[in-house]
């Protein structure tokens, strides 16, 4: 049976107060909290078994390589990938750079890079980047006045503009929409694009499988899904993978040095210069198990339960406009209050002990969309509760009302 109390309890920043009130933690989307195993695991690392991976014949090195291999295992386990698939990154953001990085030789002038209004930032700039070496044109699947796509006309977009590389994500930071990239993936693949998935909002939230979707990238950060920061993982398909260049080099990559020339390795290891955050993909295989040990179905659950009362909630305050698919959407709400700056709005309800977040969301081209500057943004997570809803909708009436005296 699903205890959210159970689950709050492996969460001991939940319990402290902000400003003399519960904190009531609503800023999901853009790290999510960390559960005691996850903290205990990375504290006995440096306790314990501190040792570089790769490097030594000693027992504590060959253990530290053993405990952040095994990671890379129960990470393709959980995604339904190979191993030898997955590189582990200091985030999604360099994932991304290192495949807009790694797909250069593949790209003519005017090859079209497809992605969409919904992008985060990070999935943005390393292909304007990538634009500017190679001469390829950026276009984007549109947004309508909500936030919204348009499935068909994403697809004729896909169909008419044939892009080479299609670039989207599984489910919007801004927004929350989660897009149908299951179809997607199929519209982009029949005319031979490449296919990159953002997964950063979408790993915990929808446990894809990468197998039965066949994209050809999907890329994700572990401290949006109860991992510490500076960890992120990046999915290639194989062959992709040995095709493309180093991202960056030094030891750990290559296979033969000489003064003049060096040969590297295969991936993942080519991918993955230097020394690593050893820890923190040794703790991140913990946040997986966290995951992992709340069946899928009443994950979803329990987190419509809290969604659906946070949307119903807010559709009866009249000076709320509400953004995005209040649908298919992963437990985001981003809303504006009518004659009132978002910044103000997200100040009053930190005296509330209320963590929400305001601005742009790293998404200018979609508030750019929806013309406006940005809106207060409230995502949940597993261990939110109906009571924190009824206290975030308490305090954002008697903001409202503050702000109109
Ligand atoms: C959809 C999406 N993509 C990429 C990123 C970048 O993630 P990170 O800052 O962990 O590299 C974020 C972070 O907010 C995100 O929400």
């Amino acid at each position: 049976m699903f205890d959210v109390n159970a689950i709050r309890a492996q969460f001991p920043i939940l319990s402290r107060t902000v400003h003399n009130n519960s904190l009531v933690y609503l800023d999901n989307g853009a790290t999510t909290h960390k559960p005691l195993n996850v903290i205990e695991k990375e504290r006995e690392f440096y306790l314990q078994n501190n040792a570089n991976v790769h490097r030594g014949t000693h027992f504590l090195s060959a253990n530290a390589t053993a405990q952040y291999e095994a990671v890379r295992e129960i990470l393709a386990d959980f995604l339904q990938v190979q191993s030898r698939e997955l590189v582990w990154t200091k985030g999604a953001t360099e994932s991304l750079n290192l495949i807009a990085h790694g797909l250069t030789p593949l790209l003519q002038p005017n090859d079209i890079i497809l992605i969409s209004e919904l992008e985060h930032h990070a999935n943005i700039v390393p292909w304007q980047q990538l634009a500017l070496r190679t001469g390829a044109v950026i276009k984007a699947i549109k947004v309508n006045r909500k936030g919204c796509i348009h499935y068909e006309r994403a697809v004729a977009q896909i169909q008419n503009l044939k892009p080479k590389i299609v670039s989207i994500c599984h489910a919007s930071n801004g927004l929350g929409n989660i897009l149908p990239i299951e179809s997607l993936i199929r519209e982009a693949k029949a005319i031979g694009a490449i296919t990159v998935i953002d997964g950063a909002q979408s790993f915990a939230q929808i446990r894809p499988n990468l197998r039965e979707l066949d994209c050809d990238f999907y890329v994700a950060s572990a401290h949006k899904a109860f991992g510490p920061t500076g960890v992120g993982l990046l999915f290639g398909k194989y062959e992709l993978l040995n095709e493309m260049p180093p991202y960056q080099c030094g030891g750990e990559m290559i296979d033969k040095v000489t003064i003049s020339h060096s040969s590297f390795n295969q991936a993942p290891s080519k991918f993955e210069a230097g020394t690593p955050n050893i820890a923190g993909v040794i703790a991140f295989g913990e946040a997986i198990k966290f995951i992992s040990s709340i069946p899928f179905e009443e994950w979803t659950a329990h987190k419509k339960d809290v969604f659906n009362t946070l949307i119903s909630e807010m559709q009866t305050i009249e000076q709320v406009e509400l953004y995005g698919d209040l649908n298919d959407n992963i437990g985001t709400v981003s809303f504006t209050v009518k004659n009132q700056h978002p910044i103000d709005v997200a100040t009053l309800l930190d005296h509330h002990g209320i963590a929400v977040r305001t601005g742009h969301h790293c998404n200018q081209p979609l508030m750019d969309a929806l013309a406006i500057s940005g809106t207060i943004r409230a995502s949940i997570a597993i261990y939110n509760t109906v009571e924190e809803i009824d206290h975030f909708i308490f305090a954002l009436r008697d903001v409202i009302s503050l702000l109109e005296e």
